[in-house]
């Protein structure tokens, strides 16, 4: 049976407001060119989406991560299923997710990072949802939307690997 999905950000809405974030990236890293870690899979349609806008030059690279629990609660043992294909020795590093939850992921990956050299690094969310934060040591720079607490899909996220081609956000109503 199809489930029933509620509008909370529409298309136009993202749109807008990933066109604003870009601007701002684009502005704070004038001069320098910025890589982007996509976090797979969910980061995929948001990383498309910024690095469209971005006017500073631009390289990617991909990086997996699982962790290990079930689909909505995350343990906090975050394991590399898919690592980066290029060192990170003095890009400019802006890791760019689809969703912070509790941070877990986020703060395990920031620290392995951290520790390849990059010039900077920076954290980009598509949506943050900061009642959920149990790791409160993770910084976001960049956060397209504050969402409260409930379960959404769409725009890369998905539910039981449903909906991420959705071009809005939504919240599954069961
Ligand atoms: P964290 O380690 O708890 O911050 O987990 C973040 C990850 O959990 C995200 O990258 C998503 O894959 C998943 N996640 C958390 N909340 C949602 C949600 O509302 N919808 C879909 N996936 C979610
Ligand atoms: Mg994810």
């Amino acid at each position: 049976m199809a489930d029933k999905i509620r509008v909370l950000l529409s298309e136009e809405d993202v749109n807008a407001r990933i066109n604003q974030v870009a601007a701002q990236i684009s502005k704070d890293y004038e001069g320098k060119s910025v890589h982007l870690i996509c976090i797979l899979k969910g980061g995929v349609f948001f990383t498309c989406e910024l690095a469209k806008r971005l006017t500073v030059p631009v390289s990617l690279d991909f990086m997996s991560v699982s962790s290990y629990g079930d689909d909505t609660k995350s343990s906090g043992v975050v394991r590399i299923v898919k690592d980066l294909d290029e060192p990170l020795t003095d890009l400019n590093v802006l890791i760019v997710e689809d969703i912070i939850d509790s941070g877990r992921t986020l703060s395990y990956l920031m620290e392995v990072l951290k520790q390849r050299g990059p010039a900077s690094i920076r954290l980009c969310t598509l949506l943050d949802k900061p009642e959920r934060r149990v790791k409160k040591q993770v910084k976001v720079d960049y956060t397209c939307f504050t969402i409260p607490d409930e379960f959404v899909v769409g725009y890369g996220l998905d539910y039981a690997q449903k909906y991420r081609n959705l071009p809005y956000i939504g919240v599954v109503e069961l």
